[in-house]
């Protein structure tokens, strides 16, 4: 039995946990609602949690193994599990990473095994802006008309990271040739079965897609635009207003997310990221 309760956040997508003291360790019964929660909701929100790196890191492995970013510039020093997302600027460097998030995308997506999932940690946030968006991607699917889950049955698509950094930060150090290789272009099902309770959600992203595999680029990124104006709409949404001590766990399997805008130059926001390791997407039909 699980001694947490859940709230919906919207009819879709998002369910808030409560009942869970995340500097502690976290009973099997509610790591395992915790899993169901993501599956169905793809977002579980947990506030008021005062935790250190370390209780993070503690918390997230409870989930599954870690990844290290391949941005290990922008990981916490002495944590490299933690990658650190914010605007502040220390000793005239960032001391985290912001800017590529600001489109919608599921983390790691781009690696043969994208991640499972990614439990952020708010530690300083801004009054105004600054909130994370998220997409139901099992709802969008399902709410696709059918001539289009047609278009989209058995087809995969090519993330290619190399290809996307290079265009989108110029401002960001180049890639060396050590990163380049861990990040390979790679083809996954557009069309992702979830391996907790089986619903299809789409596999989709604003960045690192370059095409679907058998369509040129130009069209490939003409029926990408279209099937990601539709999927990102309202009724599949949920934005995420911050609060120091907030704690979400999105599952990058059936969701995207993006940052929301803010003042920059003026306020400051500092989130804590840890990555749990996942799975090669698959598709299969259920019965
Ligand atoms: C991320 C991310 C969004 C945000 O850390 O993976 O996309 O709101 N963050 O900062
Ligand atoms: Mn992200």
């Amino acid at each position: 039995m699980t001694a947490i309760t859940f709230t919906d956040l919207t009819a879709h997508i998002g369910a808030e946990a409560q009942g869970l003291d995340l500097s502690r360790p976290v009973a099997d019964a509610d790591i395992a609602a915790l899993e169901h929660a993501l599956a169905d909701r793809a977002v579980v929100l947990i506030r008021g949690q005062d935790i250190s790196p370390e209780q993070h890191i503690a918390f997230s492995r409870q989930l599954g193994s870690l990844e290290d970013h391949v941005l290990s510039n922008f990981c916490l020093p002495g944590h490299k599990e933690i990658f650190v997302v914010s605007n502040i600027i220390e000793n005239g460097k960032h001391i985290g990473a912001f800017g590529g998030s600001k489109q919608y995308h599921s983390d790691l997506a781009y690696l043969d095994e994208p991640s499972m999932g990614s439990v952020f940690h708010c530690l300083e946030c801004t009054e105004e802006g600054g909130e994370t968006s998220f997409v139901s991607m099992s709802a969008a699917y399902a709410a696709l008309p059918e001539d289009r889950k047609l278009w989209l049955q058995g087809k995969r698509a090519v993330f290619d990271y190399v290809w996307y950094y290079e265009q989108a930060h110029r401002d960001r150090p180049a890639l060396t040739a050590e990163q380049k290789a861990k990040v390979p272009p790679i083809a996954h099902p557009v069309v992702r079965s979830h391996p907790v309770n089986g619903r299809p959600s789409l596999f989709l992203s604003e960045v690192w897609i370059r095409r679907f595999e058998g369509v040129d680029d130009a069209e490939s990124q003409k029926v990408l635009a279209e099937i990601l104006e539709f999927a990102t709409g309202p009724e599949f949404t949920y934005v995420h207003k911050w609060a120091p001590g907030d704690v979400i766990i999105w599952d990058n399997r059936n969701s995207m997310h993006k940052a929301c805008p803010f003042d920059e130059k003026g306020s400051r926001r500092r989130m804590h990221r840890t990555t749990v390791a996942g799975t090669r997407p698959f598709f299969e039909v259920v019965a």
